[in-house]
């Protein structure tokens, strides 16, 4: 019996690869043991075997799971008019920034810039789209489905690193769609009264668990001034690198605003009693796993954001919070509803397939209980006075009587 401070689990469940598995053993038997942010690093990002530099296909209905950009492109629109009214506040500043870490298949860029060129052109000419990703299959991807733009100087590629360290200043802004749930994660444990990190080690048929002391004082540091008390036995996700990515961006940020989308809570929520086991969560092909042992390099691996420490941290680095909402309502807002009626309206094709499908893939958008309400928005900003974003103005007020 595995003793109480240490969970065996395997990883003979489906595909895996075996180059990677041979990776992560190799770094763990030089270590001893590593911090599972390290095992989450390797699994995902190795440069050659990592998951998201695999060639297959991962967002979408042929991947392991569908992303907002996927579902429908009315999500680019409806960001683009947030983004031209940031152009607006900001005085027409040409070029505009819209810098993207993340893009995955670049579908999002595609569509705002696309809507731009064909309904905002006067803030199109001002456009200037940066994209960086940690992913080089991605950012190949990116380029081929980009082409049209980056020729015409309106699209260009930055790596992540070099973003932070020589990009900028930029007047604009920052924004990704489920970045942040995808950054590696301490995982931590309240154990007889302390705080305690999940290691990995090798085990006979696969990967263990155990508990050791935190790789890192930030740990505690962390829970202390972003978390909440967590409970005997209570499990949660750690993401130090949420904090270092939105330091960077104010960094190179001059003025301008952050919009960062993705599922996730406040952390009183997020790290709420009820959610004893944490909400780390591994994508394959549509159906979820709390395991990241399995199919290693096969499955996304992914946590919920804490968007207060996105806020705090945001605020001790010159970022200012400008908004934050549900999804569905940030969309809503920006005319979700209006443009939904207005396609119903002014289709022909009322019983076709495809009129069907796209009506579904808007609403989608809109279902509280499926994207709408788990994803949040957060938008913050730089140098910027008093200003109320449109995304953020509330699209249901109370009737008045
Ligand atoms: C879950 S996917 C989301 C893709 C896309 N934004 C969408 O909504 O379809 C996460 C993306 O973030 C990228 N990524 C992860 N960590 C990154 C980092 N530190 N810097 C830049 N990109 C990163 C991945 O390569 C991938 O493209």
């Amino acid at each position: 019996m595995p003793a109480k401070n240490c969970v065996i689990i395997t990883y003979k469940v489906g595909p895996e690869n075996k180059e990677l598995i041979k990776i992560v053993l190799e770094r763990i038997h030089e270590r001893g043991k590593i911090p599972f942010v390290d095992f989450m690093e390797l699994v995902l990002y190795h440069p050659e075997q990592g998951y998201y530099n695999s060639p297959r296909e991962k967002i979408g209905p042929e991947g392991d799971f569908y992303t907002g950009p996927d579902v429908h492109p009315i999500l680019g629109q409806l960001i683009a008019r947030q983004l031209h009214q940031m152009w607006e506040i900001l005085g027409f500043p040409s070029p505009f920034h819209i810098v993207e870490m993340g893009a995955g298949k670049g579908l999002l860029c595609s569509d705002i810039l696309s809507y731009c060129r064909s309904h905002l052109p006067r803030f199109y000419e001002d456009v200037l789209y940066i994209l960086a990703d940690k992913s080089p299959a991605l950012e190949e991807r990116q380029k081929a489905l980009l082409l049209e733009f980056s020729t015409r100087g309106k699209a260009k590629w930055v790596k992540p690193e070099a973003l932070f360290d020589e990009g900028g200043p930029f007047v604009g802004c920052f924004l990704s769609n489920e970045l942040i749930d995808s950054f590696p994660i301490h995982l931590v444990q309240q154990e007889a009264g302390e705080l305690r990190e999940i290691y990995v080690i090798p085990e006979e048929n696969g990967f263990k668990e155990i508990l050791g002391p935190p790789s890192t004082p930030l740990l505690s540091a962390y829970l202390q001034a972003y978390g909440s008390p967590f409970q005997e036995g209570q499990r949660g996700e750690i993401n130090l690198k949420a904090l270092d990515w939105i330091a960077g961006v104010s960094r190179v940020l001059q003025q301008g605003f952050v919009l960062t989308i993705d599922y996730g809570y406040e952390a009183a929520e997020l790290y709420h009693p009820a959610r004893r086991e944490g909400t780390l969560l591994c994508y394959f092909q549509h159906t979820t796993s709390p395991n990241p042992y399995q199919r290693i390099g096969y499955q996304d691996i992914s946590s919920h954001v804490n968007f207060s420490a996105l806020m705090k941290k945001g605020e001790a680095v010159g970022l200012r919070k400008m908004g934050y909402t549900e999804q569905y309502k940030f969309l809503a807002a920006l005319g979700l509803l209006a443009d939904l009626e207005n396609f119903e309206k002014s289709s022909p094709l009322h019983s076709t397939q495809e009129f069907l499908q796209n009506k579904l893939a808007m609403k989608s958008l809109l279902i509280p209980g499926g994207m709408g309400r788990v994803f949040k928005v957060l938008a913050q900003s730089k140098g910027i006075g008093e200003a109320k974003l449109l995304g953020f103005q509330d699209p249901f007020p109370p009737r008045e009587r």
